[in-house]
């Protein structure tokens, strides 16, 4: 079968800066994928680039069975791409009520999705006019994957969801992105090698804007130079 997403050779500029330099990446469907990389790799750009938000300037990007790369980008998520930014990307001064009801992509969505989002995060029905300030961190956290939830989407591209919380938060997190992965499609951005080693099947490392390497994640986790080399850890 072929990949859910599929990125070839992709090159991206952000000013004269050339960032990405040849990154290619499958990841198939109803899988996480991890995306690793030390800091600075490329990780955060390559996600852009495949929503189109900074465009490649060569290189294809392939998402179940059309070419996207050139569309704008709210053509590209409305094919059923989810985006879970780096830092906690929610709206702060709205509440977690407003914050879920703007994500919707068509109406209804959130009346759908309510009973599977508050299942995953119980918390936030509790927290429901709370505004984001009021929030945690990790609540926070879980609101911006929460409101990618909101509308039907094939794939989520999540950038970093353990960043900064507590190994507690952490766990509820990694037990949410397995569920909802069980429906869907994820390549996930993940610093914390023990957390991604434990949700991914698949894994891409990136370094200086290119690919290096990708395989088994069963494969990486024996892989110690590898590891070493490319991710910084032991
Ligand atoms: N707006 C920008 N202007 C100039 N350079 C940028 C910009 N955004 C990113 N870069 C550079 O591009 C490279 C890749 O950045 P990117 O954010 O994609 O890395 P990353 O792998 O996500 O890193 P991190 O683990 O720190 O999140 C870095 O060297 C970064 O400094
Ligand atoms: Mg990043």
């Amino acid at each position: 079968m072929s990949p859910l997403l599929e990125v070839r050779d992709i090159h991206t500029f952000i000013g004269q800066f050339h960032i990405l330099e040849g990154v290619s990446l499958s990841v198939p469907q109803g899988s996480i994928t991890a995306l690793l990389g030390r800091n600075g790799a490329g990780k955060t750009t390559t996600l852009k680039s495949i929503l189109g938000l900074t465009p490649p300037r060569s290189g294809e990007v392939w998402f179940a069975g059309e070419r996207i790369n050139g569309r704008r980008s709210f053509d590209i998520a409305s094919l059923g791409i989810g985006f879970v930014p780096e830092h906690r990307a929610i709206f702060r001064d709205l509440s977690v009520a407003e914050n879920l009801r703007i994500a919707e992509r068509r109406k209804g969505d959130l009346a759908r999705k309510e009973e599977f989002i508050f299942h995953l995060f119980p918390d936030l029905k509790r927290l429901i006019n709370l505004s984001g300030t009021a929030l945690s961190g990790g609540q926070q956290q879980m609101l911006a994957v929460a409101r990618a939830l909101v509308p039907d989407n094939k794939l989520l591209l999540i950038d970093e969801p353990s960043e900064g919380l507590a190994p507690v938060i952490i766990e509820q997190m990694m037990a949410a992105i397995r569920e909802l992965a069980a429906q869907s499609t994820v390549l996930l951005v993940e610093q914390n090698f023990i957390v991604a080693s434990q949700l991914a099947e698949r894994y891409v490392i990136i370094d200086e804007g290119h690919t290096v390497q990708a395989g088994a994640m069963a494969d990486l986790v024996q892989d110690k130079e590898t590891i070493h080399r490319y991710l910084g850890a032991a």
